[in-house]
């Protein structure tokens, strides 16, 4: 949430700051701005909206070129907004800018100390506290007065912090929130992730949790927060610019999508040699997991959906316990964790707050954390005792798609490898297993082949105002991240039910005017499928089946299907039901001109509680 970009250096184009701060824009974008030093004076620009409208009003001055600067796009928190509450925020003499991503909690009893002392308040945020405060502070250097000022913060924070007085020097803290320094040769730059480094640099710095760094144009001296000089370690960017381009699609949401059949073929031969899967950083011994018998699960948002699968796959092939919570829950459960037990932590970015906060809960009632996480170095994996790496490389559009499948992909195998340690299952079921995980990515293709057909159906179900979504067992999940699909980037409201509980209320909801999305592959569940949507008919609901190609029942009961091919262990379809559910919210929301990749109110990652 909130994206920060920055430079120190020679001299770069306004131009190529903004384009950098473009590549930010996924972490929020209702506001931005841009604060940069000229001739020991502040050249301050901010405003409502998105990074094309600063764009346009910087036109003049795109040329411009800057040695100092500091960029923002907002993911609004504590102040709507406005020009006003859009960083950089100055402090009251003027001397200092700072960008900030995360929350200040005690941003209100500084706020009153600060206006008791005499300091005007520009703007209603909780980072405008730090400007005054590192304004207060100021008396010899930048980094002294960052070093006072953060002693008196609560809450997560990055910061990028500039001064006109001392124009040669950036001053960045993180706690909480990410940040990292790129290594160019002629300047440094400063960005809240590696997507809008790729095409400047080639060597990183990733600062720590509690870490302030003064950056020069030669120089980068890192400290802990006790003012200790620390190491930097400086690593290679292992992502391309190709990786986080559109590659010519219209969205990074249809790239993404598009990408889905290479990531489960990356997968599969990272972690799989000779029909045994072996995770190389899971960092527990084998004898670990064959004792196991309770594993919990937690995870935000679509992550969550992903850990859910999982429960299914655990429990029914590995007879384990699973609790699954979301971990905004979880943080605050009053859960009996301990030495034994296993929390696995589910996150594409690993940088989602409450996810991390549930991690250091159990970590401090000891359990152990194994991680599925999709970025490197992210904080989740820093804390964890050890992780599978989902490896779907940078996801850019908000609505997670890629990175999901690669989750699920994760359990599968995880699932796989546990039977395999527990002596659950024999080298020919291991080989069944793996075949039709192998499968998926052929099958997923043919899905993509049926896009004219895709796009048809959803140009004829963007006109319902309201969508139930229906599965069972191990789709039930699937039924959940489709309406999250649905509503997040077409705003028509949408719930996914077990099916079983729909006459337990949201058969309410059902009339010519519903679209119901029913998801009834050829499983063990698939009658009691059918009868469902015997109901839904009986009330004049539209339905949408997803079903096995060959269907003889749903399908006659379905006023539209979107077919998908069969697996020899039908457990695998939730791999083909993804796939088709996010085509078909892709669609309905681009028939109803939404903002796909960059939906109202939403942010990539959620890096405030
Ligand atoms: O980075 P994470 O996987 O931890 O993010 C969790 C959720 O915020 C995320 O999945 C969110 O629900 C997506 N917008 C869904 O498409």
């Amino acid at each position: 949430m909130c994206g920060i970009f920055g430079y120190i250096g020679k001299n770069v184009k306004v131009s190529a700051l903004i384009d950098g701060l473009s590549r930010l824009e996924y972490r929020g974008y209702d506001s931005c701005g841009f604060a940069g030093v000229h001739q020991g004076r502040f050249f301050l620009r901010k405003r409502p909206g998105k990074i094309a409208q600063l764009k346009k009003e910087l036109k003049p001055v795109l040329n411009n070129q800057f040695g100092t600067a500091i960029l923002h796009t907002r993911w609004a928190t504590h102040g709507e907004p406005n020009k006003k509450n859009a960083h950089p925020h100055l402090g009251g003499a003027g001397n200092i800018a700072i960008v900030h991503n995360g929350i200040i909690e005690n941003y209100m009893k500084l706020r009153s100390i600060l206006i008791q002392e005499g300091v005007k308040f520009l703007s209603d945020t909780d980072t405008e506290v730090i400007s005054h405060l590192i304004e207060k502070f100021y008396k010899g250097t930048i980094e002294e007065a960052v070093y006072e000022a953060v002693k008196e913060l609560k809450g997560s924070y990055a910061l990028g912090v500039i001064s006109k007085r001392e124009p040669d020097k950036l001053v960045v803290v993180r706690k909480g929130s990410p940040l990292i320094i790129g290594l160019g040769k002629d300047g440094k730059f400063l960005a809240s992730d590696l997507p809008a480094l790729t095409s400047l640099v080639k060597k990183v710095v990733h600062l720590e949790d509690e870490q302030i760094a003064v950056v020069s144009r030669c120089d980068t001296k890192v400290f802990n927060f006790q003012r200790e000089q620390v190491d930097v370690k400086i690593e290679d960017i292992i992502i391309t610019a190709e990786d986080t381009g559109k590659k010519g699609l219209a969205h990074f949401m249809l790239k993404e999508i598009y990408e889905q059949p290479q990531v489960f073929k990356r997968i599969q031969s990272l972690y799989v040699k000779n029909n045994r899967v072996c995770f190389p950083n899971i960092n527990m011994k084998e004898s670990y997991f064959k004792n196991i018998k309770k594993i919990y699960i937690t995870a935000c948002g679509t992550a969550y959906h992903a850990g859910y699968v999982g429960k299914y796959l655990l429990e029914k092939y590995c007879n384990l316990d699973i609790e699954l919570d979301t971990s905004s829950e979880f943080r605050y459960r009053k859960v009996n964790l301990g030495k034994d037990n296993l929390l696995i932590a589910i996150s594409q970015s690993g940088e989602t707050a409450d996810t991390l906060a549930a991690v250091k809960e159990a970590k401090k009632k000891g359990a152990k954390i194994l991680s599925i996480c999709n970025v490197l170095g992210s904080s989740l994996i820093k804390e964890s005792h050890g992780f599978i790496h989902t490896v779907a490389g940078p996801e850019i559009g908000v609505a997670s798609t890629k990175a999901y499948t690669a989750q699920m992909s994760a359990f599968y195998l995880f699932t796989l490898y546990l039977s395999q340690v527990k002596g659950l299952v024999d080298e020919k079921q291991s080989q069944e297993f793996l075949f039709d995980f192998e499968k998926v990515s052929q099958y997923v293709e043919d899905i993509f082949k049926d896009d004219k057909k895709m796009k048809k159906i959803a140009r004829k179900f963007s006109r319902f105002g309201c969508f139930l979504f229906l599965g069972r067992g191990i789709n039930y999940p699937l039924a959940m991240e489709g309406a999250l699909k649905l509503k997040e980037i077409s705003y028509i409201p949408a719930e996914g039910y077990a099916a079983g509980e729909m006459k337990h209320g949201p058969i309410a909801l059902i009339d010519e005017y519903r679209g119901v999305v029913c998801i009834a592959p050829k499983d063990e569940l698939y009658e009691k499928m059918v009868s469902n949507i015997q109901e839904i008919k009986a009330r004049k609901g539209k339905v949408l089946g997803i079903l096995n190609r060959g269907d003889t029942e749903a399908s006659t009961l379905s006023d539209e299907i979107i077919y998908i091919p069969e697996f020899k262990n039908q457990d695998f379809a939730p791999f083909l039901v993804a796939v088709c559910l996010q085509l078909f919210a892709y669609h309905v929301a681009k028939n109803l001109k939404c903002e796909i990749d960059q939906p109202r109110n939403l942010a990539k990652s959620v890096t405030v509680e």
